[in-house]
C-alpha cells in the first residue's frame, strides 16, 4: 500500500464542541503503532450512544473528539506485533475489545475485558492518532468511525467473510448484535417463553428478532411511537403497547396481558423510568429484566421488593458478545439469512451529511441511517 508507514490526510465529521453540529474537516491520521491496525472506513452507521454523548455527556474535556463506532472497511495497514491482519482484510471494528488473555476474557460469562476504554481514554490524549488544525482529537470508545480512516487496537477489530456486503454488515458493529445479543446472550431467552421488548429502535428490534430466534412465542413490543409497529412485525413482535393509550402503568398492562408478567423484558429506550417499568413488569418468581439501553443523565429506582420476589436484573454490553469470536459469526448469520439487516436500514447517506442523519435520530425518525464512507 502507498500509503503504508505515512501520515494520511482524510476527511472526517469532527465533534469540536458539545452539543454542536459535526464540522467536517480535513484531519491527519497517524499510521498505525504496535498492535494497532489503520482501517480505510466504507459505511458507518449512527447509533443513539453517539447523541447521548454528543448531546448529553458533555464535559468540554471530553472534545474535540471523532464520533461513531458501528462501522465497516477495509485494513490499510499494519502496525508492528499484528499478525491477524493484513492490508485489504475486510473488518469490523468493535468498542469492547476481546484481548484473549485477562480474566474477564478468559471467563466465558462475560464479554467485559479489561482493556476496555467506555467513552473516553483522556490519558491516550498524548498518542492520538487524529490531528485535525493542529489540535489532537479524542477517540470514541477505541473506534472513531465518523472519519475515512481509523487506527483501532487489534483486539478491537474483527475479520469478517469477505464476501459480505460492508454497508449492511456494518451493523453489526454495535446496535444489532447489542439487542440480538442482550436477548440470546444476556436475558437467554428460553423456547414458548413471554418477552417484552421496551423501545424499539435498531437495538429494540434486534432484540425482538433475538427473542424470536430463541423460540419466544410471544414478543411484546412496546414503544411510544406506534409507527415503529409494523417493522416490529417484521422481526417478529406478536404484541404491540403504546403506553399512551393507557392510563395505568404499562407494567399493569403487561401483567394483565400475560397472567401476572413476562418471563423476559429488555429494555431499549434509554429512559431509567423506563427500565424500572421492564423490571416491574417480569413475572415474579423467574422474570429476568435486561437493561440494554445507556443513559448518562439519570439514576433509576426501584423496590427491592421487586428483586425478593424472585425477579432477576440485568445489565448487558454488546449484547454480551466477546466480539472477535462474536461478529463474525453474527456476519455468517447475516450471510446464511438467519440475522436480518437490511430491514433495519431506513436511511442511506453520505458521511458529509452526518448531521442530517442525528436531527433524524433525534426526532425519531429513522431506525438507522447509513453513512457511506468510501467505495467498497
Ligand atoms: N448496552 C449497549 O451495549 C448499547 C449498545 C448500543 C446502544 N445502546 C443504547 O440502546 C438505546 C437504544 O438505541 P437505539 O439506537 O435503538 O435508539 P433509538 O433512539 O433509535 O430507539 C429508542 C426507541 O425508544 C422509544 N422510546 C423512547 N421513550 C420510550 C418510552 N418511554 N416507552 C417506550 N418506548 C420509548 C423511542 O420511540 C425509540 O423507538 C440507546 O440508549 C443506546 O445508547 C446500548
Ligand atoms: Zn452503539
Ligand atoms: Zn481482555
Amino acid at each position: 500500500m502507498a500509503t503504508a508507514g505515512k501520515v494520511i490526510k482524510c476527511k472526517a465529521a469532527v465533534a469540536w464542541e458539545p452539543n454542536k453540529p459535526l464540522v467536517i474537516e480535513e484531519i491527519e491520521v497517524d499510521p498505525p503503532q504496535a498492535n494497532e491496525v489503520r482501517i480505510k472506513l466504507v459505511a458507518t452507521a449512527v447509533c443513539h450512544s453517539d447523541l447521548h454523548f454528543l448531546l448529553e455527556f458533555a464535559p468540554e474535556k471530553n472534545f474535540p473528539i471523532i464520533l461513531g463506532h458501528e462501522a465497516a472497511g477495509i485494513v490499510e495497514s499494519v502496525g508492528p506485533g499484528v499478525t491477524d491482519f493484513q492490508p485489504g482484510d475486510k473488518v469490523i471494528p468493535f468498542f469492547v475489545p476481546q484481548c484473549r488473555e485477562c480474566r474477564f476474557c478468559k471467563n466465558p460469562n462475560t464479554n467485559h475485558c479489561e482493556k476496555a476504554v467506555l467513552a473516553v481514554d483522556r490519558d491516550s490524549l498524548q498518542h492520538s492518532r487524529f490531528t485535525s488544525k493542529g489540535k489532537k482529537l479524542l477517540q470514541f470508545v477505541g473506534t472513531s468511525t465518523f472519519s475515512e480512516y481509523t487506527v483501532v487496537k487489534e483486539i478491537a477489530v474483527a475479520k469478517i467473510d469477505p464476501a459480505a456486503p460492508l454497508d449492511k454488515v456494518c451493523l453489526l458493529g454495535c446496535g444489532i448484535s447489542t439487542g440480538y445479543g442482550a436477548a440470546v446472550n444476556t436475558a437467554k431467552v428460553q423456547p414458548d417463553s413471554t418477552c417484552a421488548v421496551f423501545g424499539l429502535g435498531a437495538v429494540g428490534l434486534a432484540a425482538v428478532m433475538g427473542c424470536k430466534a430463541a423460540g419466544a412465542k410471544r414478543i411484546i413490543a412496546v414503544d411510544i411511537k406506534p409507527e415503529k409497529f409494523e417493522k416490529a412485525k417484521v422481526f417478529g413482535a406478536t404484541d404491540f403497547v403504546n403506553p399512551k393509550d393507557h392510563s395505568k402503568p404499562i407494567s399493569e398492562v403487561l401483567s394483565e396481558m400475560t397472567n401476572g408478567g413476562v418471563d423476559y423484558s429488555l429494555e431499549c429506550t434509554g429512559n431509567v423510568e423506563v427500565m424500572s417499568s421492564a423490571l416491574e413488569s417480569c413475572v415474579k418468581g423467574w422474570g429476568v429484566s435486561v437493561i440494554v439501553s445507556v443513559t448518562m443523565k439519570d439514576s433509576f429506582t426501584a423496590s427491592p421488593l421487586q428483586l425478593i420476589g424472585g425477579r432477576t436484573w440485568k445489565g448487558s454490553l454488546f449484547g454480551g458478545f466477546k466480539g472477535r469470536d462474536g461478529i463474525p459469526e453474527m456476519v455468517k448469520a447475516y450471510m446464511d439469512k438467519k440475522v436480518k439487516l437490511d430491514e433495519f436500514i431506513t436511511h442511506n447517506m453520505t458521511l458529509d451529511q452526518v448531521n442530517d442523519a442525528i436531527e433524524l435520530m433525534k426526532q425519531c425518525k429513522c431506525i438507522r441511517t447509513v453513512l457511506s464512507v468510501s467505495p467498497q
